[in-house]
């Protein structure tokens, strides 16, 4: 076999520029010039000892400098570049595939199982156009779930398959869910390792580049971003939530590729269930037609809508929802996760005996008191997860417990009888079932007074409990021309 991508190391430098300059410059709020950028990034991924090197504590201190101070677009532009090109860029044409190359990135969340449905359902609905979706995803990160581990709770699932198998799913299935290899963006493998440990990861230009880099190394033609907002979300707030996507947007289309955002609801848990094993049942339940929670329905349906018309298979959003609607009733998009499940070493029959291993505790979470479901701390109810063994603790290749989680869930606006369930916890044993139930009644506010205090009023959610899940859509011309406004006003 042809080697699939093409190779693009770091550029070489007649003399890299030294890091403290660089870091310097950055540290006193200057703009960095693309060879100050591109010496970063080839230093991070230069061999131990050679000129170019950046050591750890040089390149924490550049991210810290940049979150302290900040990068322009043109700055999160050339990073981006620099960090896409640190390793090796994919491209499918060599490989045979003519079609629209589509994916979809969420910021993360709880519940979060959309693109378990979305990449089959994108396959199934651009077939005809030849879509493909090769999807490189993640794990759960902090208190968000990880589309891999969700995965690996189907036996024999590998998400690092050889590219051969890869290759085999994306020709019988159109779409393959894995990991990415360590050929990809590999600047920002070491730099994100950094992040993690020095307090740096919270900064839209390095999450923008972070999260692009990967993107157009994997060789897409349109990406749509799902930005989640709310209580549950790596941005808690809307202005938070708007400038990520904005950067997204305007960087992805700086580099080329067609992108869009939708800001999305994570005020409460996404769906009927959040842990691994979990929401693969519920995924499968939504792919044939058994159980379709609305607005997990709502919201993949929109996100299909914008990648298919990003791609140019449907003439706008609207066309390509209906596409997508059509795709899932007919139930091609099911039989694709099947095709791809057992092309990925899964259960043959993933959709009649998936293998899915059931926690042996199950027990619900009675309300203590009776009133409206004011608030839901998501972010907490992610941790509880965690703490029951659904995500990891310290990180690394920690073992989880694909078995437990949370199914159930109350939603933000209910009205709730004292003891009716506010969920039901799937636990490995009753004592962490316990610190669990007592965790999810810790994450529900519930509001038994008439009077609204401002103590109340404070604790509103971002998004309301009547609100649809899709918040607001930002593209990169919308994204312009805000930005554009908002200069011309100060
Ligand atoms: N996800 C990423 O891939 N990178 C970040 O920096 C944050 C979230």
């Amino acid at each position: 076999m042809s080697d699939p991508a093409i190779a693009v190391g770091p550029r070489p430098h007649p003399r890299w520029p030294l890091p403290q300059p660089v870091i310097a410059a950055k540290r006193d709020g200057a703009a960095l010039s693309p060879p100050q950028i591109e010496a970063f990034v080839a230093g991070l991924v230069a061999e131990e000892g050679s000129d170019a090197r950046w050591s750890d504590a040089q390149a924490a201190a550049l991210a810290m400098a940049i979150v302290l101070r900040g990068m322009d677009s043109t700055e999160t532009v050339a990073l981006t570049h620099a960090m896409t090109h640190s390793g090796r860029v994919l491209d499918w044409r060599a490989e045979g595939f003519d079609g629209p190359v589509l994916d979809k990135h969420s910021t993360g969340g709880v519940g979060d199982k959309v693109s378990l449905v979305l990449a089959p359902l994108l396959a199934e609905a651009g077939a005809a156009a030849g879509v493909i979706v090769p999807m490189i995803s993640g794990r759960g990160l902090g208190h968000t779930g990880g589309t891999l581990d969700k995965l690996e709770a189907l036996p024999g699932y590998t998400v690092n398959p050889p590219h051969e198998t890869l290759l085999r799913a994306l020709r019988e299935a159109g779409c393959a869910i894995v990991g990415a290899s360590a050929e990809l963006a590999p600047a920002d493998r070491r730099l994100y390792a950094i992040r993690d440990v020095t307090a740096t990861v919270e900064s839209v230009p390095l999450i923008t580049a972070s999260i692009l880099a990967k993107k157009l190394a994997a060789g897409l033609q349109a990406l749509v971003l799902d930005v989640k907002v709310g209580s549950g979300a790596m941005m808690p707030s809307l202005p938070m939530a708007r400038a990520l996507a904005r950067s997204l947007v305007d960087v992805a289309a700086g580099a080329g590729l067609p992108a869009r955002a939708l800001i999305t609801d994570m005020e409460r848990v996404l769906g009927l269930a959040a842990g691994n094993a979990l929401e693969v049942r519920e995924a499968i339940d939504f792919l044939t037609g058994a159980a379709r929670e609305p607005r997990l329905e709502a919201l993949t349906l929109a996100l299909a809508g914008q990648a298919l018309q990003l791609g140019g298979v449907a003439a706008d959003p609207a066309q390509g929802q209906r596409m997508a609607a059509a795709a899932l009733t007919r139930g091609g998009a099911a039989e694709r996760f099947a095709r791809m499940v057992a092309a990925l070493g899964g259960p043959r029959d993933v959709l009649r005996a998936p293998g899915l291993a059931a926690a042996p505790v199950e027990r619900e979470v009675p309300a203590p008191a009776a009133g409206r479901i004011a608030r839901v701390d998501v972010r907490a109810l992610g941790l509880a997860i965690v703490a029951l063994g659904g995500g990891r603790r310290h990180g690394g290749s920690e073992r989880i417990d694909p078995r437990v989680g949370l199914t159930h869930l109350a939603a933000p606006g209910q009205q709730i009888a004292a003891g009716e369930p506010l969920a039901r916890v799937h636990a490995a044993d009753a004592a962490s079932a316990a610190a669990a139930a007592a965790a999810v009644v810790a994450a529900y506010a519930v509001d038994d007074s008439a009077l609204r205090t401002a103590a109340a009023v404070a604790a509103e959610p971002v998004v309301q409990a009547d609100a649809p899940v899709v918040v607001e859509t930002i593209d990169a011309g919308t994204a312009l021309a805000a930005q554009r406004a908002s200069q011309s006003r100060s």
